[in-house]
């Protein structure tokens, strides 16, 4: 039996016990160096024995280092690698789904069967756990009704034999029963075949955490985006939002910089948009809007479905926030806040990195893009905030189905308005200005002062904490 220690506090490595061989990963340069190691190594030869007189090791020598040796063991830590720990939450077991009858009944009406790309994997991309069931979410999008085994892996990814029949439904979602320990889950055509990769199930079962959050749409593209970033994260958090999804594909490393600051403060989560079959990069928002639905269910209690273009505005007296709005609401059957649509001409792209604050400040995006069309109708591309777990099937601008409540409650434009900052070099979708244009007349229309004030400072802030890095001189460095 060969033991391989690797004491990574020490750098040393110990073969068998029995001749001990001992490399040093760091080169000793001193003989008192030498001198310590050797000492150090003094404490590990008795590893492969039971320690029964802890007082005997406390040596001279041991001394230095190691005065504080325990009895036993910290209760936390007392378990070795075969131990699975099973929260009480994850100690749950469950027979079927909930509205699965009303799931059978959209199915049977071929709602949102699309039958897009051609995936031959099921191609999970998440899966979280809710006190009633487990929701995974995919990314192929033409397995429409298909059925389908969930099958569950405990904490070391092994399977717990107990898989679980159900069928790919609504499109790009898999609702599974739920399985005592299961930490991970994976899908199958049968329960026999090798499943793929499975993934982990993340935690929904506490109170929801959030009051109002946002999804963005997948990021991609060539335009620089970490002005447009730093204005949609600052302006909704002004709005009352505590937390963002946003949904990358690509951007380019310096606007990656910003993403992954506002990762470390505790704003936003990423989510790669990314898997085993080709697509082009705006074929992505179905199965974004799909994830991004589920994944707000009892995370939040409102959730804002959005593009990175796009500024939902308060425009009365006695809603100045979208929070003060949504405080407002207490009907429980109002579970889709339906907006309309304004277009703001956005003559050229934002630019590519910070330069200074005066040029950040003119390029701002509501400072340098105001002339705004009249307001769409009821279907010219509205937006909604939904509460996530109200809604059956969510597609890009409104809730096909609900469980419970209205499926549209009209927000009057006096109140509130999307508005849509519409880049006229159209890269993705022709014909997107012409139907711009139809809303004309088109007039100057800023922002609110208190926002603009707010937001610009919010977004200078972030930007130079961000970009404009502290140098020093050369002899510091
Ligand atoms: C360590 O354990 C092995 C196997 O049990 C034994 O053969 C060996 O003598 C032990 N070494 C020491 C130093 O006690
Ligand atoms: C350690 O130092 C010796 C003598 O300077 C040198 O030959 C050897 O390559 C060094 N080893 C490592 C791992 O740096
Ligand atoms: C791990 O701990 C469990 C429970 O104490 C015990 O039954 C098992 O034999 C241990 N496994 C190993 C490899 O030590
Ligand atoms: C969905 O699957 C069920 C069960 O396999 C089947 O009875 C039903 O006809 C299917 N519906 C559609 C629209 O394919
Ligand atoms: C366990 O499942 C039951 C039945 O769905 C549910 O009512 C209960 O809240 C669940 N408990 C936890 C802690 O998830
Ligand atoms: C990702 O973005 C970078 C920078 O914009 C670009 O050079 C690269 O080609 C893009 N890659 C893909 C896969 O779109
Ligand atoms: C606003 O856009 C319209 C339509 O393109 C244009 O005719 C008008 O001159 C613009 N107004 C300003 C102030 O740029
Ligand atoms: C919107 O609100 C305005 C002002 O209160 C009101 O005049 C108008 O009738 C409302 N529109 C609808 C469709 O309710």
């Amino acid at each position: 039996m060969i033991f391989q220690w690797i004491l990574l506090t020490f750098g040393i490595r110990l073969t068998t016990p029995a001749s001990i061989s001992v490399t040093y990963s760091k080169n000793l340069t001193t003989q008192e160096e030498v001198q310590n190691a050797k000492e150090e190594i003094v404490h590990y030869v008795n590893l492969n024995e039971t320690v029964n007189d802890i007082s005997a090791l406390k040596t001279e020598a041991n001394k230095l280092y190691n005065s504080h040796l325990n009895d036993i063991e910290d209760a936390l830590f007392d378990f070795n690698s075969s131990h699975c720990a099973v929260e009480e939450w994850n100690n749950n077991r469950t027979d079927s789904i909930p509205h699965e009858d009303r799931h059978k009944e959209w199915a049977n009406q071929n709602l949102l069967n699309r039958k897009y790309l051609y995936h031959d994997s099921f191609s999970l991309l998440a899966a979280f756990v809710y006190t009633d069931q487990i929701i995974v979410t995919l990314t192929a999008e033409n397995k429409f009704n298909q059925t389908v085994y969930c099958r569950y892996y405990d904490c070391h990814r092994k399977e717990i034999p107990d898989p679980f029949k159900t069928s790919v439904f609504p499109e790009s979602t898999v609702f599974c029963a739920r399985r005592p320990g299961a930490k991970y889950i994976s899908i199958s055509k049968t329960t026999e075949e090798q499943a793929e990769l499975p993934i982990p199930i993340v935690p929904r079962i506490e109170n929801p955490p959030h009051y109002f959050t946002v999804c963005m749409a997948t990021l991609y593209g060539d335009e620089p985006k970490f002005l447009q970033i730093v204005d949609f994260i600052e302006y909704y958090k002004l709005q009352g939002a505590t937390f963002f999804h946003i949904y990358l594909r690509n951007v380019s490393n310096y606007d990656r910089v910003l993403l992954d600051d506002y990762v470390r403060t505790g704003d936003i989560e990423i989510i790669k948009m990314h898997d085993h079959f080709w697509r082009d990069d705006f074929m992505w928002h179905n199965a974004q809007i799909n994830d991004c639905h589920h994944r707000s269910k009892f995370f939040s209690k409102w959730t804002a479905v959005i593009d990175i273009d796009e500024r939902i505005e308060m425009r009365s007296e006695s809603f100045k926030t979208i929070i003060s709005l949504l405080d407002s609401i207490r009907d429980p059957n109002i579970v889709n806040l339906h907006f309309k649509v304004q277009w703001v001409i956005k003559g050229s792209d934002t630019p590519a990195e910070y330069v200074n604050e005066k040029e950040l400040i003119d390029e701002i995006i509501f400072h340098k893009y105001q002339n705004t069309s009249q307001i769409g109708g009821f279907w010219n591309q509205p937006k909604c905030i939904i509460r996530p777990e109200k809604i059956g099937m969510m597609t890009i601008h409104a809730p096909m189905t609900t469980y419970s409540g209205l499926r549209r409650s009209l927000v009057n434009e006096t109140i509130g308005v999307v508005r849509h900052y519409r880049n006229v070099e159209q890269r993705v979708f022709a014909g997107a200005l012409e139907r711009m244009m139809v809303h004309a007349p088109f007039n100057i229309y800023p922002i609110p002062k208190w926002i603009d004030e707010l937001l610009t400072d919010a977004i200078l802030n972030r930007v130079k904490w961000v970009y404009n890095v502290v140098d020093v001189s050369c002899d510091k460095k």
